[in-house]
């Protein structure tokens, strides 16, 4: 049998800070408001392309595997924000990076994305297909925000992370998923203005309306990612106290506590970082599984929970087998191009064109 191994892991957060009173500046909102309804304090907005942050991110993930980009035979990148649709976003990062021997493939689940594709890029290595990928989950959402919209413009921020998978005989990587849509469901959460739909409408790309119920995402989010890992629990029959970690996608504070206690997980156990980032759709699920590694919340040999869900409504529980280790084998000084703007200065910005 062969298993895939996660040995690598690296994120890159775009350094521009939008503060919740950064965005109080040009919507009716305040940080009373914000932190309350969804638990966040602060999110990233990008300087660079999707494909750029993505590239520095799995630039870590290859140095903290002891790889180098030769080794990469297939590169998923995970995102709703493309900076080309063609070509894909995932060549893009195999040129920045030299990958030169990787086979390349976007997938776009939304907020689930960077989970379908670790799905994706798990099943081909135990399948034999490949013996190594790096899997990323990236977002520029600040680039399609609707930003007039208080209803979604404070939710979401920029970043990027990626995970170094190697074939392996050893028990560890995926051990068993759920995923799914609720296709009957997807006008709830739709980016209009993003799409060839919208190509005949005098509206430039970018310019986007959401179409966002809230209250009924929050619930659709719920029951999705609780039917996801019931599945997985019952797939696998493992003991709820056998998880050592939950780490979910983070969409809002509440959403995760509401999960939390229908799946009578402890909280202790649940991996939290919305405040500092909101909720960066597809990157969100794998800089929290980055940020728990390096934050010693994953030991070795731990098992892992990570249920997720986006727009579609896609939703997905993944249950992970951490290998023996939990530090880097290496780190590489790759970095962002300088920037010299605040988030706000961004965003007004992409409010506002010159
Ligand atoms: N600041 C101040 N007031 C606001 C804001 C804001 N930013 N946004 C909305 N309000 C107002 C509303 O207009 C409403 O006012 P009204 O009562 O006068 O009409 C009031 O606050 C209450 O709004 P609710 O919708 O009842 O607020 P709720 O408690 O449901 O929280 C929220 C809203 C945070 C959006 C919540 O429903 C939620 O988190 N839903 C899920 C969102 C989500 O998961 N998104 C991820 C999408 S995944 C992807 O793939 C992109």
């Amino acid at each position: 049998m062969i298993y895939a191994a996660i040995t690598g892991w690296g994120k890159c957060l775009p350094p521009a800070v939008l503060t919740n009173d950064d965005l109080a500046t040009f919507l009716d909102t305040d940080d009373e408001w914000i932190t309350s309804r969804t638990g966040m304090k602060e999110r990233r907005i990008s300087h660079v392309e999707v494909s750029e942050l993505s590239a520095v991110a799995a630039a870590r993930a290859l140095a903290a595997a002891g790889k180098t980009a030769a080794d990469v035979q297939l590169i998923v990148f995970g995102s709703t924000t493309f900076d080309e649709m063609c070509p894909n976003a995932a060549s893009n990062v195999q040129r920045l990076l030299g990958a030169s021997n990787a086979a390349c493939m976007d997938v776009n689940t939304a907020c689930t994305s960077g989970m379908y594709g670790l799905s994706t890029a798990a099943a081909m290595i135990k399948c034999g297909a490949i013996r190594s990928a790096i899997v990323i989950g990236a977002e520029v959402v600040s680039k399609m925000m609707e930003w007039s919209n208080r209803n979604v413009a404070v939710l979401f921020g920029d970043g990027a992370a990626a995970i170094y998978l190697e074939a392996s005989d050893r028990e560890e990587g995926v051990i068993a998923e759920s995923l799914g849509c609720s296709g009957e469901s997807r006008d709830i959460l739709s980016v209009q203005g993003w799409g060839t739909k919208y190509a005949d409408k005098k509206r430039p790309f970018g310019n986007t309306t959401w179409q966002f119920l809230g209250q009924d995402i929050f619930k659709k989010a719920v029951a999705g990612m609780s039917r996801a890992c019931e599945r997985v629990i019952d797939k696998t029959g493992i003991n709820i106290e056998a998880i050592d970690l939950v780490v979910p996608h983070q969409a809002n504070l509440r959403i995760i506590d509401t999960l939390t206690k229908k799946l009578k997980l402890p909280p202790e156990k649940v991996f939290i970082n919305i405040e500092r980032y909101g909720n960066m759709s597809a990157a969100t699920a794998l800089v929290a599984l980055v940020e728990a590694v390096e934050e010693g919340r994953v030991t070795p040999g731990c098992t892992i929970l990570m249920p997720a869900f986006g727009g579609g409504l896609t939703w997905s529980a993944h249950l992970l087998k951490w290998g023996l280790r939990t530090q880097p084998l290496a780190q590489t000084d790759i970095e962002l191009p300088p920037n010299t703007r605040t988030g706000l200065e961004i965003v007004n910005s992409i409010r506002n064109p010159a």
